[in-house]
């Protein structure tokens, strides 16, 4: 266990600051276990000094023990640079994306509590694109190498958190062979956990119906990049916004963190963009450290920190816009904080 963890932040494009500043003030009670390296990259950066990120920007990331990132804004279409997030996550081999959403009680529109494990460096983002006059083409990569250990991460994560249904997502139907190897994989691995974890099959569009209809009878969820891409933002519109859910991104050596949404241009420099979604990826992080350095006390707290946005969202109504209610995000930050500072004292009585 180490007393400190060396965390660089990188406060991103948009909303990006303003959220990630949140989410430092409601960990504020375990801010002293954390060195924090402020790192600035994306598109504010890019007009600035006509480049993406700065030099030595990856070595960096890969010095931290973790990263907390807002999110980084890619320009559309051929020109610009191509998308930080997509590098980052190849060059630091980040395979597996988790990503966790709950509809609250009394706030989202459903009660649920799924989990997206996300394939986050192949499929259709593997970046083989190519076009001739006017046909253009992107190829779709899919390993057993790439598949296997996504879906052992699944599985163990599953395993770990207590959960009880893996359902594996594809579209075997009609991509039958790279959408096949993922299939066959994924009943492989599950065979190793029977009688542990239950494993399901969903075709895409019938998991986007069933997240839309009936949300609470999924559970884990494992897929490719893109479904995964589009279904986790399907289960934050379920839950009642993009600004609830947040995502933690695992390699070997190297784990970012950062909220499913984008840059919000629409709503930055207002002070209502929803902080929740960094708050939890904050609180995926310090449950990574926790975990990873064998940190009882930072595996503890980020369960605590659960419960504290929990109670901040459904006790004490802290809600921005999007959810229908007139708080500013650093008022929802504070509420955080707060139930976060009780449980912890509470936990310390006990
Ligand atoms: P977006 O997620 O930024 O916005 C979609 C809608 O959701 C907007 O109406 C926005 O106001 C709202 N929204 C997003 N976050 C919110 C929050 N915390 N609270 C309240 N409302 C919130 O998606 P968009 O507009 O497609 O992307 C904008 C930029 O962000 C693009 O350049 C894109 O590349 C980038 N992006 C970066 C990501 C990352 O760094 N991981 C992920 C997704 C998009």
């Amino acid at each position: 266990m180490k007393r400190r963890y060396h965390v660089v932040v990188i406060p991103g494009d948009g909303i990006g600051p303003e959220v990630v500043e949140a989410a430092l003030h409601a960990i504020g009670p375990v801010l002293d276990r954390l060195e924090l390296e402020r790192v600035e990259a994306g598109l504010g950066y890019y007009e600035r000094t006509g480049r993406p990120y700065p030099e030595g920007f990856l070595d960096r990331l890969r010095s931290a023990d973790a990263v907390l990132k807002g999110p980084l804004a890619t320009p559309v279409g051929p020109g610009g640079y191509r998308s930080i997030n997509v590098l980052i996550r190849q060059e630091l081999d980040l395979y597996a994306n988790l990503r966790p959403c709950r509809g609250y009680p009394g706030v989202s529109p459903k009660v649920f509590d799924l989990v997206v494990v996300r394939e986050n460096t192949e499929g259709l983002y593997a970046g083989v694109e190519g076009r001739f006059r006017d046909e253009a083409y992107a190829l779709k990569i899919v390993t057993r190498r790439g598949s296997e250990r996504i879906v052992r991460f699944a599985f163990e994560y599953a395993v770990s958190r207590g959960r009880r249904l893996v359902t594996a997502v594809h579209k075997a139907n009609i991509l039958k062979v790279a959408d096949g190897l993922f299939l066959e994989v994924f009943r492989e691995v599950a065979r190793r956990y029977e009688g542990r974890v239950e494993a399901g099959e969903l075709i895409v569009d019938a998991a986007a119906y069933n997240m839309a209809r009936s949300p609470e009878k999924l559970d884990v969820i494992v897929t490719m990049n893109l479904y995964g891409d589009i279904l986790s933002d399907l289960a934050a519109g379920v839950a009642g916004s993009l600004g609830l859910c947040g995502s933690g991104q695992y390699g070997e050596s190297a784990a970012v963190f950062e909220p499913v949404h984008g840059a919000g241009f629409d709503i930055a420099g207002k002070g209502v963009a929803n902080p929740v979604a960094a708050i939890h990826a904050a609180r995926l992080m310090l449950e990574y450290l926790g975990h990873r350095y064998g940190d009882e006390q930072l595996a503890a707290a980020a369960q605590l920190l659960d419960k504290a946005v929990e109670e901040a969202l459904t006790v004490d109504r802290a809600l921005t816009p999007d959810l229908g209610g007139d708080r500013g995000t650093m008022d929802v930050a504070e509420a955080v904080r707060r139930r976060f500072e009780a449980l912890l004292s509470e936990g310390l009585a006990a």
